[in-house]
């Protein structure tokens, strides 16, 4: 496994690759990596035979009162897990390197960034999707994998692609939880032991919601009327709960195929995110 610092040298060894004809599948993170993380690695290796993954704490998707100073970083750790995943190149470039003075060019997706995190995070996804264009361009994979943890970057990422005739493949993978249901997260580590235990109202919330819509309660009210009061019987300060169409993050008034219910919640400072996503109503009651 190669670690690669610098923007030009990830560049070169991309042409490199691509000229002897191998795919390169990358993953982008921001390093503290976790079990979810790691699957995003797996699913990597199915659709090249080359595997990138970054580890880059973008300064440019935190607000100022964010939490980039404290955000955990730990890349030797990092380092060994994606070792042990048979990693080949680790890209890991300073901010200076990212962010050479001056800076003036921004990539920004509208609508679909206006709705649920874009509201309370206002600037949050202009930095994301700079830095993956940034990243596409320095890595030059064939395909990338993003996590549906984060349900709305994943989309904004697609739709980026798709209008910018960016040549990346966009693969969504699965949520990885914990044994009590709670998406793993990087943020986790924030969560002192009785926040951990409340956190799992997420999963849990959404995992009975899911359950009203397979026994045919699809009147989105109702539905996020529960989710409020699971989430509601600890302590927290609920940012949103939507249930809306995954494409456009319209809000919906009865549940249909394709339909995001996704929820941010603060416990403490931290702020946690959980989602499920219906592609198809029939197959979801077939699982009763
Ligand atoms: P980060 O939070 O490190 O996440 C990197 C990738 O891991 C994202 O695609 C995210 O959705 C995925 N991921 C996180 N937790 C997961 C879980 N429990 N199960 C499955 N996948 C999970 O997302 C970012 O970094 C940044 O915004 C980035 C895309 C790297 C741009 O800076």
């Amino acid at each position: 496994m190669e670690i690669v610092h610098t923007v030009n040298e990830m560049q070169k060894q991309a042409d490199t690759l691509r000229q002897n004809l191998h795919k390169i599948a990358f993953v982008p993170t921001m390093g503290f990596l976790h079990e979810g993380h790691l699957s995003l690695v797996r699913a990597a290796k199915q659709y090249g035979d080359v595997v990138v993954v970054s580890i880059f704490v973008n300064p440019a998707q935190f607000a100022p009162h964010e939490d980039l100073d404290k955000y955990p970083r730990d890349f030797n750790r990092d380092q060994h897990l994606l070792e042990a995943e048979g990693v080949d190149i680790i890209f890991y470039p300073r901010v200076s390197e990212m962010y050479p003075r001056p800076y003036h060019t921004y990539v920004q997706v509208s609508d679909l960034t206006e709705a649920l995190c874009g509201l309370s995070r206002p600037e949050h996804f202009k930095g994301v999707t700079t830095v993956v264009t940034k990243l596409f361009n320095i890595v030059k994979p064939h395909s990338a994998v993003f996590g549906q943890k984060d349900f709305q970057q994943s989309q904004v990422i697609k739709q980026m692609v798709i209008d910018l005739n960016m040549d990346v493949e966009i693969i969504r993978a699965p949520i990885v939880r914990e044994t009590d249901g709670l998406a793993m997260s990087s943020r986790n580590k924030y969560l002192d032991p009785q926040q951990r235990k409340d956190a799992r109202v997420l999963n849990s919330s959404l995992q009975t919601v899911r359950q009203m819509v397979q026994n045919g309660i699809l009147k989105s009210t109702l539905l996020k009327e529960k989710i409020q009061e699971i989430i509601s019987s600890v302590p927290c300060q609920i940012d949103y709960i939507e249930i809306v169409d995954a494409e456009t993050f319209k809000n919906i008034d009865t549940v249909k195929d394709n339909t995001l219910f996704a929820l941010a919640v603060k416990i403490g400072n931290t702020r946690l995110i959980d989602n499920f996503y219906i592609e198809l109503l029939e197959k979801e009651k077939t699982w009763q």
